[in-house]
């Protein structure tokens, strides 16, 4: 817990409380991911491509005892157990991602993470994203920051695409529908200076917040992909809107995440594929 301490000064107690929860169940899952990580899995499938595996469930256990012993009283929106939601929560709810990145987890690619959020209604209060393989965690307060292994983080100051570093992700569902992907996918790569699909959306998101990306974009995602992230990388001055230029909450699928001086030029490239959403 050292690392988080400066972070939680600037926190406020009650949120530098939930920040510390949160971290502590992260770490917690994440050391049983990496426990895990390079033994056989018993996977099944979800959809075609969309795999859950014996440690998406295993980091998710870990990530319920930490938070029932520490007794908040905050509803659960949690991938595996309890993904379903009727109406956006509007009272206190922790939305977790056990394991983001199970596919690279499956392939013993080491790029995958533990992402929670506490959140208040549609505000997130408190976000924390742990990469077990790296040890990186990243963590932040609404008002407070965000920090990388306790030291504060700031997006990039690109200021223009063509020199931008950018990722995205592809849907489980792009068999039916590919074009939905491509067409973006096209505009985007022949203005920009990179793009990266690693496969955890919620290390993309992390990875502009401290500078290490320009900018992200995705479509279908769940609030467990971006809550967390949508945190960062707004404390990390960032920005965040849907592909249309819209209020942009976890409850959306689409998101663009920029460091803000790249939004507008991508936003614009964004807008001109047809059919873009
Ligand atoms: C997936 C990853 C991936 C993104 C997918 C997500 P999961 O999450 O974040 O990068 O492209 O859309 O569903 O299934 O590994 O938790
Ligand atoms: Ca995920
Ligand atoms: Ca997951």
């Amino acid at each position: 817990m050292k690392r988080i301490e400066s972070c939680m000064t600037c926190c406020g107690p009650e949120s530098a409380n939930i920040l510390k929860i949160a971290v502590r169940a992260a770490l917690k899952a994440g050391k049983a991911l990496r426990e895990l990580y390079d033994k056989p899995h018993q996977v099944s499938h979800k959809g075609d491509i969309d795999l859950v595996t014996e440690a998406d469930m295993s980091s998710e256990r870990i990530i319920f005892a930490v938070l029932d012993k520490a007794r908040l009283n905050a509803e659960i929106l949690t991938e595996e157990s309890h993904p379903v939601y009727n109406e956006i929560p509007t009272g206190p709810v922790w939305i977790i991602d056990p394991l983001d990145g199970t596919t690279n987890f499956v392939h013993g690619f080491p790029w995958f993470a533990v992402s929670i959020a506490y959140a208040e209604g549609d505000r997130n209060r408190v976000g924390v994203i742990y990469c077990p393989m790296q040890n990186e965690l990243f963590c932040g307060c609404v008002d407070g920051g965000a920090w990388l292994n306790g030291k504060p983080i700031s997006v990039s100051r690109v200021r223009v695409l063509d020199e931008s570093l950018l990722a995205t992700g592809f849907p489980y569902d792009v068999r039916r529908k590919p074009s939905e992907v491509m067409d973006l996918l096209e505009a985007v790569l022949t203005r920009a200076q990179g793009i990266r699909r690693a496969g955890a959306a919620a290390l993309d998101l992390a990875y502009v917040a401290c500078g290490r990306l320009d900018g992200f974009w995705e479509i279908k995602l769940k609030p467990w992909d971006t809550a967390a992230g949508q945190l960062l990388l707004e404390e990390a001055g960032g920005k965040i809107s849907d592909l249309r230029g819209g209020t942009y909450s976890p409850f959306i699928p689409e998101i663009l995440a920029t460091n803000g001086l790249i939004h507008e030029e991508l936003l614009s490239v964004i807008k001109a594929v047809p059919d873009h959403i």
